[in-house]
């Protein structure tokens, strides 16, 4: 059986740049080498400043220290890192198709079959090729394919190892998994020694028996079932929610009372304005996709709904800053605190706030944003992204500051978009007094003390409890 001596990742993000740092810390006698075509973003992994690597994560510019130019390295030269290894990890980019059969829905695996096309013709000798991007079930039947028509006698075998780490949470997801799964040819010799050479990787620091091997179509298949059970439980507690609005429960204290209950849990039960990041929205698109391909309609329909109901919230939340600054923001100052679509990362990927800033702008408010980690021109880059509007207006009509105090004075109203741990600690006092006034407070994230606020003066809206006193609230709904 092969021991690895050298690793390759293809692909410098959010997954291939941590997953490889804790590799290279943990194997010291293995090579990692990370390589992307973006050569800016290798740069940054090189940055002298370990500060400057490209992906904010708590706990991570310190394992790069430690492990790069000792077995850790970051290259743009993708075929020369391909020859030397022995395992190649592919971890590009899979995202939603924006064009042709499956627009809209399918992923894209233009970028995956790049990556196995340039290993069949760089290889040189037998390779192990891991799927760390999330795929869909039966990728690795393509890959095969494309593998072994290269008619130089090198010898693949196809692993799965999708990534289950969270961003913001990254490392800790990473030095203590809930489980590794790795999926692979089962029925033959030499695919369950290239699973062993892969358990033996991670066997430097996961228990044996957090690591789980499966044949690689379940393996494909449990990354895209995580993620829709994990959105879906979101999306429930969210519709909850509004439910809880209009009849006077505390969605806070209903997720408090059904997470008790040990057959459901208490994790992914924060309502909030909607999920966001680069991967739940996708990969259920991507879910729904596949069922229908099958036929399988139902299936579809089910997981479709998921979607549906986040992109209410998010508009839901937008619609109610409007309906509550009398219908009207044209013109008025909204302070936006936060723009990541979570705490502790600098990624802005599917972020509610673009959606939630996207509906403000269109009815003509003035948005300033203030973000601790995610930088003006990414702001930028995503609202341009939509094409709603000209890039000039969307400079015109959305600041983005660099202090949050700036972003709050003389503002209308200010909206939490993501719950970063810093928004708690501000002085709300001087803040109130330097806004207009009735001074409003949209919590996306039901982050802030409500009691706090409203002693100070401010009119505070958050998700799911009551929007009127338990008194007012409609008791007997009409039925329509
Ligand atoms: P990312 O966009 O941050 O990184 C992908 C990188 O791959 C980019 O830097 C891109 O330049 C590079 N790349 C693309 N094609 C290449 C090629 N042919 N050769 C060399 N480099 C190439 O993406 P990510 O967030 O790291 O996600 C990667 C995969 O992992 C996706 O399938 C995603 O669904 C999955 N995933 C992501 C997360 C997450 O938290 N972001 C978690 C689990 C799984
Ligand atoms: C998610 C999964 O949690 C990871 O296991 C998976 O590897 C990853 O997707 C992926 O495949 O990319 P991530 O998107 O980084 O990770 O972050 P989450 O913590 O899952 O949050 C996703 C979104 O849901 C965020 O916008 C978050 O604010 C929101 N969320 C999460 C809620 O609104 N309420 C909750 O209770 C939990």
């Amino acid at each position: 059986m092969k021991k690895i001596k050298n690793i390759c990742c293809i692909g410098a993000g959010y997954v291939g740049g941590p997953t490889m740092a804790v590799i290279a810390q943990k194997c010291p006698e293995i090579n990692v080498t990370v390589v992307d075509i973006n050569e800016a973003r290798i740069a940054a992994w090189n940055d002298e400043n370990v500060e400057n690597i490209p992906i904010y994560e708590p706990g991570l510019s310190a394992i790069v220290k430690e492990a790069r130019g000792r077995n850790l390295f970051f290259s743009t030269e993708v075929d020369d890192a391909i020859d030397k290894a022995d395992m190649i990890f592919i971890s590009v980019n899979t995202p939603t198709k924006t064009y042709g059969m499956g627009k809209g829905m399918a992923a894209d695996l233009k970028w995956i079959e790049l990556c196995a096309r340039q290993i069949a013709r760089v290889s040189t000798t037998n390779k192990i090729i891991v799927e760390k991007s999330t795929l869909p079930v039966r990728t690795a039947e393509a890959l095969k394919s494309i593998l072994e028509n290269t008619g130089n006698g090198v010898k693949f075998q196809i692993l799965s190892n999708p990534e289950f780490l969270a961003e913001g949470t990254a490392v800790e997801d990473l030095l203590a998994p809930d489980r590794v799964l790795i999926g692979g040819d089962v029925d033959t010799k030499e695919g369950r020694e290239a699973m062993q050479s892969l358990v033996d990787v991670y066997a430097h620091w996961v228990p044996k028996e957090n690591i789980l091997t499966t044949n690689v179509w379940s393996s494909e298949l449990s990354k895209l079932t995580a993620n829709a059970f994990l959105a879906q439980r979101v999306s429930s507690i969210n519709a909850m929610s509004e439910l809880c609005e209009k009849t006077g429960a505390d969605v806070n204290e209903v997720a408090r009372a059904i997470g008790m209950d040990s057959r459901i849990g208490s994790k992914f039960l924060k309502s909030s304005v909607g999920f966001g990041g680069s991967c739940f929205q996708k990969d259920i698109l991507n879910l729904v996709y596949i069922a229908k391909s099958y036929g399988l309609n139902e299936v579809a329909d089910y997981w479709e709904q998921v979607i549906i109901m986040n992109d209410h919230q998010k508009r839901r939340f937008a619609a109610n800053i409007v309906s509550t600054l009398y219908n009207t923001v044209s013109g008025k100052k909204i302070a936006f605190l936060g723009w990541a679509f979570k705490k502790d990362t600098n990624d802005t990927r599917e972020s509610a706030a673009i959606y939630v800033a996207d509906y403000l702008l269109n009815e003509q408010a003035e948005v300033v944003v203030y973000d601790p980690k995610v930088k003006s021109e990414q702001i930028y880059g995503d609202l341009d992204y939509l094409g709603s509007r000209s890039p000039e207006e969307n400079r015109r009509l959305l600041k983005v500051v660099n202090e949050p105090y700036d972003a709050c004075k003389d503002s209308h109203a200010i909206a939490v978009l993501t719950e970063w741990d810093e928004f708690k600690s501000y002085d709300w006092k001087s803040i109130y007094d330097c806004m207009l006034k009735p001074a409003f407070v949209f919590d996306g994230r039901n982050l802030l003390d409500v009691k706090k606020l409203e002693n100070i003066g401010y009119t505070v809206s958050s998700i799911g409890t009551p929007a009127v006193s338990k008194e007012e609230a409609v008791k007997e709904p009409a039925l329509v």
